[in-house]
Order: structure tokens, then C-alpha cells, then sequence
């Protein structure tokens, strides 16, 4: 197994990716990269960590020559309504970004994951068992980047028989790092606020539905399907993959159960509405798991009650 590159390494994802990667291929084969320096213990004391802008070409060059890298997964990546305020700025990180890595996978052969997204449907998408092979017409910059990135690793395979392989995520639940600036993220931030003030005012309405899943699902899908076997995948880079879908008043009754005291109110963010409105309620995600053996571990119950035992010792609440 040669060296792996993780871009985005401090952010959500990639803060519980690069500790599962260095577990499973020790921690000197996993150099972890991000575009400016924070402390996040499990990542930055536990190997190589370098600065990297992936909107330079050369500079991701020179890191994957310099660690002779032949596995990237690039987490790097801004999130869908940070991207409204910033759309440019979006499609040059997200896409530009992500073309780059290709450019460079192509001349050193490197395997390469890509995150997509529930981001990647839009309005005109069945909203309910959304198919694995439907009609993608998003909305936001984040979703369109999302498309292109799909088919340009599509594309690098099929021309170039480069290894891509990309996952359609969901909201993605977790406790190490925070997200920012997504749709979903209200689903991480209800149990800070469950847990300090036994209160949340939620940005999305009641009755908003969409997939979700708990971080260690997510790190053990996308370490799943980047060991699967090749010649079972025919949805290479864009497989989706779902553990839940609920809204913010099924979520808060799951809190309850433990927190009866929580209570939850709802001042509508327009945009993230508007964003999670154009999003799938569920996604059908039969390719995965007949194409490499998907089954998430986390349901709604299991993940609010690890959720708040992990957030409440984070906080110092036990
Ligand atoms: N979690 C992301 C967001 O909300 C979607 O993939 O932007």
C-alpha cells in the first residue's frame, strides 16, 4: 500500500478520515494536508500534516511528489450556503480544486475519492427513493460543482483508466470537528445546544426531511468503497449512500427521550431552507450495497445516543 494524501484533513470529514486511515495503514503512510494550520489532536499529532491550497495546481503537485502519494482523498471543500455567499470563490475551491487533484492523479496514476452529495439533486429530482441514475439539476454553486465533479471522474476513468471512485453523501452527523456553513449542519449544532441549554432554534422547519448519518458510517464507507473491488463497481464515483432520513422535530423527539427537558424552536433561515427544500427526503442507495456490501451501523436512536455521550464528555457536561 503506497502513501495516501487527505486534503481537508481538518475539517468534518477529514478530522475522523485521516486518525481510520493512519489505524488501518499506519500513521506514517497517511500525510495529512489542510489550507491553514489548527490544532485537531487526532490529525495534527498524529503524523505529517502540510499546508496545501488546492486551488494550486503546483503546489499540490509538489506534496504529492515529495510524499510519492498514490491514494488522494479529497476532502477539501466548502459547504452548500457558505457557497451562496460566495459562489465564485466556491466553484474555484470545489471544482477548480478537485480538477486539479485529477490533473495531478493523471501524471502519477494516484487513485482518487471524491465526496459528493446529496447537494448533487435539485428541485426536478424525485424527492422520495431518489434513484441511483436520475435527473441532476441542482440549484446551488455547491450542487453544481458536485455534478461536474461526478462526471469529470467519470471521466478521468474512463479515458484515462484512472481509479476514481465518490460516494453521494448525506448530512453528515459527528463531534470531533464542527461543520461550517452547510445546510445540515443544524443536526450537529441541536446537541451543543441540547447539552449546554436544554434548547435549540432550529434553521430549518419541522418538517424538513432529509438523509442523514453518523460519522463513524460515513469514514467506513468511504474507506469501503475505495477497497472494493473494481471490477463489481459500475457507479464508480458518485454511489448513494444513505443511514437515516428524518426532520428537526424527529430528531428533537429523539433527544427528548433522553433530555426531556429539551425544547426546540424554529426561526427559518430562508436560503438554508430554500437549499434543503431542493435537496431528496430519502435517497435509494440498492447500488451500494449490491455493488460493494453498504450497511450503515447508526440509525436515528443509536446515533443520538452516542451523539450525546460523546458531546456531553466533549463539553465537560459528565
Ligand atoms: N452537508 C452538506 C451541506 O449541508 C451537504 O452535503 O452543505
Amino acid at each position: 500500500m503506497g502513501k495516501i494524501l487527505v486534503t481537508g484533513a481538518l475539517g468534518q470529514i477529514g478530522s475522523e478520515l485521516v486518525p481510520a486511515l493512519r489505524e488501518r495503514h499506519g500513521g506514517a503512510a497517511v500525510i495529512a494536508s489542510g489550507i491553514r494550520y489548527r490544532s485537531v489532536g487526532a490529525v495534527t499529532e498524529g503524523g505529517t500534516i502540510e499546508l496545501l491550497d488546492c486551488t494550486k495546481l503546483d503546489d499540490i503537485r509538489a506534496v504529492v511528489e515529495k510524499h510519492d502519494i498514490e491514494t488522494i482523498y479529497h476532502m477539501a471543500a466548502m459547504l452548500s450556503a457558505i457557497g451562496e455567499d460566495k459562489p465564485e470563490e466556491a466553484w474555484e475551491l470545489n471544482f477548480g480544486g478537485f480538477a486539479n487533484v485529477l490533473k495531478v492523479a493523471r501524471r502519477r496514476d494516484c487513485a482518487v475519492f471524491f465526496p459528493s452529495s446529496i447537494g448533487a439533486f435539485g428541485p426536478s429530482t424525485p424527492r422520495l427513493n431518489t434513484p441511483q441514475d436520475t435527473v441532476q439539476r441542482p440549484t446551488t454553486i455547491y450542487g453544481v460543482a458536485k455534478v461536474v465533479g461526478e462526471l469529470l471522474a467519470d471521466y478521468y476513468a474512463a479515458r484515462f483508466g484512472l481509479d476514481t471512485r465518490g460516494l453521494r453523501l448525506p448530512g453528515l452527523i459527528s463531534y470531533v470537528a464542527l461543520p461550517g456553513g452547510g445546510t445540515t449542519d443544524y443536526a450537529v449544532e441541536i446537541f451543543y445546544q441540547a447539552i449546554r441549554e436544554q434548547r435549540f432554534s432550529c434553521f430549518l422547519r419541522a418538517d424538513t426531511r432529509l438523509d442523514m448519518m453518523y460519522m463513524p458510517d460515513a469514514v467506513a464507507a468511504i474507506m469501503q468503497v475505495m477497497e472494493a473491488d473494481a471490477g463489481r463497481l459500475s457507479h464508480r464515483n458518485a454511489f448513494n449512500v444513505s443511514a437515516m432520513s428524518f426532520t428537526p422535530a424527529e430528531l428533537a423527539a429523539a433527544i427528548q427521550r433522553h433530555i426531556p427537558d429539551f425544547a426546540i424552536d424554529y426561526e427559518v433561515d430562508p436560503l438554508r431552507q430554500a437549499i434543503a427544500d431542493s435537496w431528496p427526503d430519502a435517497m435509494d442507495d440498492s447500488a451500494a450495497r449490491a455493488e460493494w456490501g453498504w450497511q450503515p451501523r447508526y440509525d436515528l436512536a443509536a446515533m443520538t445516543e452516542d451523539m450525546l455521550e460523546k458531546v456531553a464528555a466533549k463539553l465537560g457536561a459528565t
